[in-house]
């Protein structure tokens, strides 16, 4: 059914202006003034709302078989949050254990995803082995239009990979115009440090900060870029949580390596004194690289203000309380992850943009424009012009409300930003010209979501 918002005002990375915006199919068909309404045209009112390209999440696990246990999402409970936070388009970690075969890994997050998600998604192909079939299984994922890797230098003998094989993941990327993203984490400083602590009876959550330092960020932050700068290679770095890690990634910039860094929600909003709370508490704010010194988070504003910080993505990989206990007794078994996929938005547009720490349109490629430009999904996402994808985020910046897992639509039973005030929200949601959420409720079609193939764009 064709699509008519009418009186909104569009916000993109670049231009505000009030306008209508008509969708003949799924993609923008017209901008402008008093557009004509054709016979069966579904007609949303946007007076007094903003109008924004629909959000883009670069880092999301949903299927995700990690530290014994599998994270709690499935792709339809993981895709409505989505919508129902504003994220039209998620790319999901694809992440075989070094032990599996690429391919066959890649087809069962396929096959996870096909006809189960209601927004649409692509892939980062992680690459957790170099072996004598790596190169020609990564070349057919490609072809197949997953034209980014990831790679962990942190968790040894499971997803990380060493030297060598960072260097030979880096040497394909760059000849075949794929960007790499990377966990950048010493694995081998962090296991040491793990082992000194639990020997010293150390066991609980609080430790967990204590050992994955700042310092072993910043060294896998500046190896990454090391070894970029001798391969040619583009890399993005995910989840940035610190100021040593910061600049060791700006200096690589400055330089002039190919060098993107993405940081996530929790970094910017929550510290170390969460990880620290009695119990059960502490260890649903275990993640990787941990919750930092609250020190860290004006430094990160303000390199996010700057675009030092391209964009700000989830790291959305949620367990439910009973596995976060897998880890009492032992900080290093505590299942990693904060989930945020459904409150990333509003979390943002509230303490950045609200707060006057980020500038709206700074927010709008933040959260969207910077991450298609960088995946390859430019300009049939994250922006709103003609030919584009009907991808938009009817946003009421009046409400107000509250974070709570009472509230929450994801399929996990605790939430890490709790209590956190926010100040608007998603009030309807289009996903290629077709209505998924309406008056802030998700009503829209389950499984409708495309997979995304995307042109190999950094050669
Ligand atoms: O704690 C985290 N980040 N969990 C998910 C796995 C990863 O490192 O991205
Ligand atoms: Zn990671
Ligand atoms: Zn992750």
């Amino acid at each position: 059914m064709p699509l008519l918002i009418q009186n909104g005002e569009i916000v993109t990375a670049d231009s505000r202006f009030h306008a209508d915006i008509y969708a003949a199919g799924e993609t923008i068909t017209a901008i402008g003034h008093n557009l004509p309404v054709p016979p069966g045209t579904e007609v949303i009112d946007a007076t007094g709302k903003l109008v924004f390209p629909g959000f883009i999440d670069p880092h999301v696990h949903i299927y995700l078989p990690f530290m014994s246990t599998f994270a709690k999402d499935t792709h339809e409970t993981a895709s409505i949050a989505a919508l129902l936070g504003g994220t039209t388009t998620l790319i999901e970690m694809c992440c075989p254990s070094r032990n599996d075969d690429a391919l066959e890994a890649y087809e069962l997050w396929k096959q996870k995803a096909a006809g189960h998600s209601a927004c649409d998604y692509t892939f980062h192909m992680s690459v957790t082995r170099f072996d004598d079939k790596t190169e020609s299984q990564l070349r057919e994922i490609v072809a197949d239009g997953m034209s980014s890797f990831k790679i962990f230098l942190a968790y040894k003998n499971f997803f990380g990979v060493d030297d060598g094989e960072m260097y030979q993941t880096m040497k394909l990327a760059k000849k075949l115009g794929v960007i790499v993203t990377a966990h950048c984490e010493n694995a081998e400083l962090v296991g040491r440090l793990q082992q000194g602590l639990l020997a010293e009876g150390k066991t609980g959550p609080e430790w967990h900060e204590p050992s994955r330092p700042e310092s072993v960020e910043a060294e896998g932050t500046q190896r990454f870029a090391t070894f970029l700068e001798n391969t040619g290679a583009a890399g993005y770095v995910v989840h940035l949580s610190c100021e040593p890690a910061l600049r060791a990634a700006v200096l690589a910039k400055q330089r002039g390596v190919r060098l993107s860094v993405e940081s996530v929600i929790p970094h910017f909003l929550l510290d170390k004194t969460y990880t620290e709370r009695a119990g059960v508490e502490g260890m649903k704010h275990v993640m990787s690289p941990p919750l930092r010194d609250r020190r860290n988070q004006k430094p990160l504003w303000d390199a996010l203000a700057a675009g030092l910080i391209d964009t700000v993505g989830t790291d959305h990989c949620p367990f439910d309380v009973d596995q976060k206990r897998m880890g009492e007794g032992n900080f290093t078994q505590i299942p990693n992850g904060i989930p945020g996929l459904e409150e990333r938005v509003n979390l943002l547009y509230a303490y950045g943009v609200k707060r006057g720490s980020l500038d709206i349109h700074r927010f709008v490629d933040a959260a969207s424009t910077r991450a298609a430009k960088l995946f390859g999904l430019f300009p049939r996402k994250g922006t709103i012009a003609v030919g584009s994808d009907a991808d938009l985020v009817i946003y009421d910046p009046a409400y107000r409300g509250t974070i709570s897992a009472a509230t929450h639509h994801g399929n996990f039973d605790y939430n890490g930003f709790e209590g956190f005030a926010i100040e608007g929200r998603p009030w309807a949601v289009t996903v290629r010209g077709a209505v998924q959420v309406k008056e802030a409720k998700f009503t829209g079609t389950r499984g409708t979501g495309k997979l995304l193939r995307r042109e190999a764009i950094h050669a």
